[in-house]
């Protein structure tokens, strides 16, 4: 089942997942909308998440900075449709998705299925990467996102460079042909900006310039596949079973990982 977010043909959907609690989820979502409203794009954020982290992070954003359209997807509220509830106005042509942790494979199905790009944030240590070898495992068996397709990318997250927790996850990615599209460091200018009502990219501080660095690889990918027209394969996620780009061994391999529960060697 897909989620009726009601869109229109110029809407781009970014969704951001990840059902390990304190990935880095909000952190992404919330950068990534401030990226796209700094260089102009109307965009919206949506918050699935009850904690309301990113919707949060929206009402103390200051009034100089672009404007960004709130949607808090996670309230249900009385006398309104679902589709009323979560429409997206008109002139928006950006829509990053925040969703919240704990999500059941059902759910992260619900999502997929019309995202221009899906960010997985992953932090490299040995539980999240082992979740996150299921997650994937998941999205590509389950969600049918096709690998071929390139919508999905990982996003180490809160790196210490050369650590072994980095290397794990880089080999882990590697045979999986998933590209790793960006390295964010474990920064304080991540819970500043958030603290601020501001992106990474908003900050314009020489403190900043180490992690702006790090977001051209995310940004240059992200772009690519905001330019890439869905295909009817992206909007419906129901090709073949499971997507013709995986080879049997991998195929394998994959159900290997959905097998794994955390915290199994
Ligand atoms: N690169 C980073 N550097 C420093 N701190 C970070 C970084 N990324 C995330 N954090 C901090 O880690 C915590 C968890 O991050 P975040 O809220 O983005 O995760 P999440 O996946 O949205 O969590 P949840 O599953 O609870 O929604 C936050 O306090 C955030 O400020
Ligand atoms: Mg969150």
């Amino acid at each position: 089942m897909a989620l009726s977010i009601p869109s229109h043909r110029e809407l781009r959907k970014i969704v951001v997942l990840n059902p390990k609690g304190g990935s880095g989820k909000t952190t992404l979502a919330i950068n990534v909308a401030g990226y796209l409203a700094s260089i102009g794009r109307p965009t919206a954020l949506m918050d699935f998440d009850p904690q309301a982290s990113s919707i949060r992070w929206l009402k103390k954003r200051p009034k100089d900075q672009p404007a960004i359209y709130g949607i808090a997807a996670y309230e249900t509220r009385m006398g309104v449709t679902r589709s009323f509830q979560l429409r997206v106005p008109n002139e928006i042509r950006y829509l990053v998705i925040d969703t919240p942790a704990a999500m059941t494979t059902a759910q992260l199905t619900e999502f997929t299925p019309g995202a221009h790009a899906i960010l997985v944030p992953v932090l490299p240590s040995s539980i999240d990467i082992h979740a996150a070898s299921r997650l994937i495992a998941d999205l590509l068996l389950v969600a049918k996102v096709s690998r071929r397709m390139g919508r999905l990318g990982v996003v180490a997250n809160r790196v210490r460079e050369n650590t072994l927790g980095f290397k794990k996850l880089m080999s882990f990615l590697d045979r999986l042909q998933i590209p790793i599209i960006g390295a964010l460091r474990d920064s304080q200018n991540y819970v500043h900006a958030a603290d601020e009502g501001i992106s990474i990219h908003e900050m314009h501080s020489s403190r900043s310039k180490k992690d702006l660095l790090s977001w051209l690889s995310l940004t240059s990918w992200l772009e690519q596949r905001l330019n890439t027209p869905l295909t009817s394969r992206d909007i419906l996620n129901s090709g073949e079973s499971p997507d013709p780009g995986l080879s049997s061994a991998e195929i394998i391999d994959l159900r290997t990982y959905q097998g794994l529960r955390d915290g199994m060697p």
